[in-house]
């Protein structure tokens, strides 16, 4: 039922700003922008390989996005699910009694959405939707690769998402974490210990084609960074509160 993740939602302070390291230093093609009044943000689309990047900045102090950028600051928000037929959907959860925010479709940036209740998917905000037919996004350098998701018991986590999405799980060399493919990206479920005590959506990897390249624009643009061999992790303070593994294979 689930086609791919679409995105991946970072709610950033102002969008101008954002687009100075996700569009100047990472150079992430702008799929669209727009202001979407009825969840109070201007929000845009990056392309990122099979997925894209949103990022939300609000617009209004009510908004839930407002509320979240108060509380916890620019960071990760929400995943997205892309779906054949949101409305389907919706309705089909709705029947198996799982908690919504969006009983029926709305108009969102990525075409017709609808947003789970957090409550129902062990705390985390996910999104289904449905882009508009020939919907397209430009050919993007770097490719969304995992979703890192920290709980304190990834099993029952894990079960719960493959019940709900339907989704496989990818075979790990054992220990605690638990990885569900999701199109050709991937959720990746970590023990909170694994990830300095953090919960719900901690991380982000991607891959570069051109890695040389890659580390060559993040140090022109200033980017902190830390460097390992074959991947960089770059600093939250420059990715607007989002810890980014951006790696040279897959
Ligand atoms: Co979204």
């Amino acid at each position: 039922m689930i086609r791919r993740i679409h995105h991946v939602g970072i709610v950033v302070s102002r969008l101008a700003e954002a687009y100075e390291f996700y569009r100047g230093a990472l150079r992430l093609p702008l799929v669209r922008e727009a202001e979407v009044s009825d969840q109070g943000v201007r929000a845009a689309l990056l392309s990122a390989g099979d997925s894209e990047i949103e990022l939300l900045e609000p617009t209004s102090p009510e908004s839930g996005v407002a509320r979240f950028l108060h509380k916890r600051g620019e960071g990760l928000h929400h995943v997205c699910f892309e779906v054949a037929d949101v409305g389907a959907a919706l309705r089909d959860f709705a029947a198996r009694r799982i908690e919504l925010i969006d009983a029926a479709p709305r108009a969102g940036l990525a075409g017709q959405i609808g947003f789970l209740h957090p409550k129902a998917c062990a705390g985390i905000l996910v999104e289904l939707a449905t882009p508009a037919a020939g919907a397209h996004a430009p050919e993007s350098w770097l490719r969304l690769k995992r979703l890192v998701i920290g709980v304190p018991d990834p099993q029952p986590t894990a079960q719960l998402f493959q019940r709900l999405f339907d989704l496989t799980e990818l075979a790990m060399n054992g220990g605690p974490r638990v990885m569900l493919a999701v199109g050709r990206g991937a959720l990746l479920i970590v023990p909170t210990a694994e990830v300095g005590g953090a919960t719900g959506m901690v991380a982000l990897s991607l891959v570069a084609t051109d890695f040389p390249a890659l580390t060559a624009a993040l140090d022109g643009a200033g980017t902190r960074l830390l460097k390992g061999t074959g991947e960089v992790t770059v600093d939250p303070a420059s990715s607007h509160g989002v810890h980014l593994h951006i790696s040279r294979y897959e």
